[in-house]
Parts: C-alpha cells; structure tokens; sequence
C-alpha cells in the first residue's frame, strides 16, 4: 500500500464530505495495514479488573493476529504479556482460568506470574544463557472504569488522556461500573468489515425504520450525539412504555437514560434504562470481511434479574439480529460497480437524524492510517 491512503472525496467538513471509499472495507491490503495503524496502536478492551480477582487469573485476549494474555501476579498487580512462550514460540495460555506459573505445554519452561522465566536443569550447559533475556515480553494495560485495556504500542498516550472526559460521562449514567459483575456475553459472527460494523452503531439515522423497539426504549426526539477526543456518546432519557423490554424506573438507584459511547477503534460501552448496568460490544476484526461480536453484560448480580434477562434477550433476539442485517446488506453491496462514496447526512441540532457520529469515526481511521490519530 502506499504511505498515504486515497480517501477519494472525504473531508474534514462533514457537511460537505463524502463517506470512505467502499473499497477500504474489501480490500485485503488496507486490512493488513489497519492492524498496524489502528489495532497494534490503540487502547482495546480486555475484561473487567474485578473478572482477574486473585493472583493467578488469567485471560487471553486476541488483538487482529496477536496473541495477549493478562494475568493477575502473586503481588496482585495486573500485568499483560505476548501469549508465547521464549523457547520457541508455542502458545502458553489458551481462554481464561487460574494458575500458581506460567507453563508451556512444549517443553515445560516455566514463567513466573510477573513474566519471569524460572531456571531449569536442562539450562545448565546452554552457553551464556541468562534467563532474563527470555522472560515474557509485557504490553501496556491499564485499568479505565474498572475495566482492564492493553496496548501493543509502547509510546501509546494513556487512554485516560486520549479519552478525557469519557469517565465521568459515562458516570453520570452508570455508578460506580468498576463494582459490576459479569453476567454473560453474546457472540456474533458477521460477514462484514469491522468499520461498516463501527459506522453503524454511530448513528441512529437508520433506527426509525430498523429498530421499531429500539426507538420506543429512549426518547428519540431528543437523542443527542457528541463527538469528542477518541470518543462519541449517544444519550436520550428511557421510556419504560415501549416494546424492547419493561424496566421500572421508579427502582431505587435505576439508570433512567440510555447511553451508547464508542471508544476508538473498536468498542462500544451501552448503559441501559433499569437496575445499574453496562455493557460492552467488541467489535474483533477476524479478516477484510469479517468480523466477531462479542457483546458482554455487567450486572448488580451474576445472575440477571427477569427485566435484564429480558433486556439481554432483546439485544440477543432482536436489536443484534436487525443491525446485522444492515451491516451484512452493506457489506455486499460495497461490492457493487455501482457505488463508490456516499454522502453524510447531518444537521446542527446533532440528532438522532445527523451522521456527525459516522464521520467523527471514519476521521479518527483516516488519521491512524495516514499517520496516526
Ligand atoms: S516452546 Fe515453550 S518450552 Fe519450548
Ligand atoms: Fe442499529
């Protein structure tokens, strides 16, 4: 590819931009330079903190062809490392679980739960080998929310400075989201790029006529959209009176607001009206065309009470199945010979009818793949 992508007719100014070229959401040689530009450089989710409770608990978390795995040490410290082992580059960890050290299924090198390789007999007459050359090699993490994000570029800004004011935004709709419990993950496979995904969670131009529940769960006449640093936020007040799934809002400590966040490049952060919730829809390009959904629920309690069964049945059932209709739709038509680039269409008020949200997100790509957001 060429060091400075051709975006055709797309501009700063919304009003007068035209959308991405579709050929950015087929081409396999734009997908091989995104994992470089977005995803070995941005800050991506990889749990909740309170998931990793005791020293030894461990996850794997696969970052568009890399391998990480997070791991609380015996120091109670939360650390993230390349799933592979020194010797010669076998997995180590597979899913999530507990363990006293790190053991490869190999040749058995051991590794302490801070990424230290442990000495070994078989060492002994291996010339000038010193262990601390092959202790696991770390990733950034840190912990926003509660939740915990790894980062595979070194010089990476904090994700707290990159995502200023998004903390206490959310917790203006979400208390204290760090003390919520995982309560269960839906997954998706779609047959459409990641970005086509990400397009359409940013704008709710399109729920009128998709989402005929969705749009009775807010207030759609005043669902605001805001841009802002490496986020969006889409907010309108709840409506118990509608047909996705009844909530009582009068509840002591009910959220009353429905919020939808992205978080760049590849997360959503959704609270929903009824008991305090949050949720997480990951957005995990698997190919050019391809993509895993994982979408995991945070509850009060682990078990989901019968109103957020309901709320995850209706995601599950319902408001997934009819945005992944769009997307796959989408999907196949970029193929066609008949369109190129589309337009935006947006207004001042940034309703729910403006797609300022689309181009905030297609702006932020263009920048990280022409040099860096
Ligand atoms: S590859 Fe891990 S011990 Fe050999
Ligand atoms: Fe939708």
């Amino acid at each position: 590819m060429s060091s400075t992508l051709d975006a055709g007719l797309f501009c700063a100014d919304a009003a007068r931009s035209y959308t991405l070229p579709g050929s950015v959401y087929i081409d396999p040689a734009v997908y091989e330079a995104e994992k470089a530009a977005v995803f070995h450089k941005s800050w991506i989710f990889a749990g909740a903190a309170n998931a990793l409770a005791e020293p030894g608990c461990y996850t794997t978390v696969q970052i568009a062809g890399q391998n990480i795995m997070v791991v609380r040490g015996a120091d109670r410290r939360v650390r993230a490392f390349y799933n592979v082992c020194s010797h010669r580059a076998h997995e180590l960890l597979t899913g999530s679980g507990r363990t006293g050290r790190i053991v490869c299924p190999y040749h058995a090198w051991s590794y302490e739960l801070d990424g230290k390789l442990r000495s070994s007999k078989p060492f002994a007459q291996v010339a000038e080998f010193d262990t601390r050359e092959f202790c696991l090699k770390t990733v950034r993490l840190e912990e926003f929310l509660g939740f915990l994000f790894i980062n595979l570029d070194p010089a990476a800004r904090p994700l707290a400075e990159q995502a200023a004011g998004l903390d206490e935004d959310i917790r203006k709709y979400c208390r204290e989201p760090e003390t919520l419990k995982f309560a269960g993950r839906l997954t998706f496979d779609i047959q459409a790029n990641w970005k086509n995904v990400v397009d359409n969670f940013q704008e709710c131009y399109h729920c009128p006529g998709a989402h005929p529940a969705l749009v009775q769960l807010f207030d759609h006449g005043v669902y605001r959209t805001r841009n802002f640093g490496i986020a969006s936020s889409h907010i309108a007040p709840g409506r118990d009176d509608n047909a996705a799934y009844k909530f009582d809002p009068g509840a002591p400590g009910a959220q009353t607001f429905y919020g939808a966040w992205l978080l760049w490049p590849n997360l959503t952060l959704n609270v929903f009206p009824g008991r305090r919730n949050i949720s997480f829809m990951h957005i995990m390009p698997t190919g050019p065309e391809t993509t895993l959904e994982h979408w995991d629920f945070f509850l009060e309690d682990e078990r989901p009470n019968a109103e957020e069964q309901a709320a995850m049945d209706y995601v599950k059932q319902v408001l997934q199945p009819e945005d992944i209709g769009l997307v796959e739709s989408v999907q196949r038509g970029l193929h066609s010979k008949g369109y190129t680039q589309g337009r935006f269409v947006v207004n001042s008020r940034l309703d729910s009818f403006s797609e300022h949200g689309v181009h905030h997100f297609q702006s932020m790509w263009l920048r990280a793949m022409n040099g860096g957001l």
